[in-house]
């Protein structure tokens, strides 16, 4: 038996794609940098102005890396390229501002699009590297052309799903269902002994609330509902492969791309892709678990607008944590990667003397080489989702960024520049949450 490989999103870890934008918004993004003295601001303003750019948001705050600068965030109208290829090379060699283009057309020095509400993660979800009715020639479902026309209802699905829609309910075949209780039975035997703490504290609960049982395929929508009420993580139908950095980019948001078709009847302990095995048995009762939704939250945000080597490092980052993980817990160790879960036979071996074992250290595990169809020679062992999110936030820190970003929660959007109202927001916001905490342990 080959072992189920968990591939993320639905994905092998692919070198990300930049893609052209293709909506009719055709705005676009620039942060750069003026010295500090009278009219540098007016001087550029006219730029924009005698080429017909209109701009439609500016942002301003003092320059994080040199201190007699101000850096500016402004968005405009993205009429036409050669003019803004004007507007940038004026931007550079006339007033000698330092420019980073926020876009998502492939450009040197230009920092990729990236969303910035949730909202935005409509704009990416049907630029899909492959269509989910498109199998490999040795995909077992490769000649059987009812499968084939299923996979392509599912992808239809997703391709039409937008960001606040219920997930559409499936009515799955006998056949599915056979598939889904083949897999269900055999993993559930192994996590007692197997899974990680979380994993096995949340896995009842799905049962009770989800519908999780030998005989039923749980629904997309169920269970992201109930992940929201948990961890405020939800799932997102997805059509085909995401490349890395679209992927990663979810998660930032606690979205989850996720499959809604299942494996081909034929080999129901394989899957060369991932399927709803994978991502309802392996990945959703992390997802309910706080710190990992944290600590995935953390890579996601960790991603956004970084250079394309550092997604690649993120991807490697994931695929040993949240795909192929394995933590202490007390004086054992334990699985909680969703490949791993997903998969009886890599299951059994990963906790065996075979394979390599390594203290998990991002710097060091994002540079590790892997196969992604069979049974990984090393593993990383994490001390805790806490101590695995922290080393991750230090290795975040790391990538060059002319920005840092945040996450708000209240208006599910990412909060680019560190402005002094947003500073203050944010020093509100961590104070009341002080706050609470010491009243609790006054009380304790
Ligand atoms: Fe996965």
């Amino acid at each position: 038996m080959n072992a189920d490989t968990g591939k993320m999103n639905g994905g092998h870890t692919y070198e990300s794609n930049y893609i052209e934008e293709n909506t009719k918004d055709r705005r676009m993004s620039l942060i750069f940098s003026l010295k500090e003295e009278v009219g540098a601001l007016a001087k550029v303003l006219r730029i924009f102005e005698e080429r017909g750019v209109s701009l439609t948001h500016i942002e301003s705050r003092p320059s994080r890396l040199n201190k007699d600068e101000y850096q500016f965030f402004i968005n405009l109208d993205n009429k036409s390229s050669p003019t803004l290829d004007e507007i940038v090379k004026c931007l550079r060699q006339d007033i000698g501002a330092t420019v980073h283009e926020l876009s998502r057309n492939k450009k040197k020095d230009s920092v990729p699009w990236f969303p910035r509400t949730i909202q935005d993660l409509d704009k990416f979800a049907n630029q899909i590297l492959s269509y989910g009715a498109e199998l490999d020639a040795d995909h077992p479902g490769f000649t059987d052309p009812v499968y084939r026309a299923r996979r392509k209802e599912f992808a239809d699905i997703a391709f039409n799903y937008k960001h606040g829609q219920p997930i559409p309910q499936v009515t799955y075949t006998e056949e599915e269902k056979k598939t889904w209780g083949t897999v269900f039975k055999e993993l559930k035997s192994l996590y007692p002994t197997h899974a990680c703490y979380e994993h096995n504290h949340v896995f009842p609960l799905l049962e009770k609330y989800c519908g999780y049982n030998e005989n039923n395929i749980p629904q997309l929508e169920d269970v992201s509902n109930f992940l929201q009420t948990c961890t405020g993580f939800r799932l997102r139908p997805v059509a085909g492969l995401l490349s890395s950095r679209d992927f990663l980019a979810g998660l930032a948001f606690r979205v989850f791309h996720s499959t809604q078709y299942i494996r081909h009847w034929s080999k129901p302990m394989y899957t060369p892709e991932p399927d709803i095995c994978h991502e309802l048995l392996g990945h959703a009762p992390l997802f309910a678990d706080p710190s990992f939704a944290q600590f995935s939250q953390e890579i996601g945000l960790a991603s956004l607008g970084a250079p394309d080597e550092f997604i690649e490092m993120l991807a490697t980052v994931y695929w040993f944590t949240a795909e192929f993980g394995l933590c202490k817990q007390g004086d054992k160790v334990k699985a909680y990667g969703a490949g791993l879960l997903s998969s009886f036979g890599e299951l059994q071996y990963c906790l065996t003397d075979k394979p390599d074992l390594k203290p998990f250290e991002p710097q060091k595990t994002a540079l590790q080489k892997y196969p992604i169809t069979e049974f990984q020679p090393v593993y990383f062992i994490a001390e805790s989702f806490e101590d695995a999110k922290e080393k991750v936030r230090k290795f975040a820190a790391t990538i060059p960024r002319p920005f840092s970003v945040r996450y708000n929660p209240y208006t599910q959007s990412i909060e680019v520049l560190d402005n002094v109202q947003q500073l203050k927001n944010l020093a509100d916001c961590i104070n009341g949450e002080i706050g609470i905490l010491l009243l609790c342990s006054r009380e304790a």
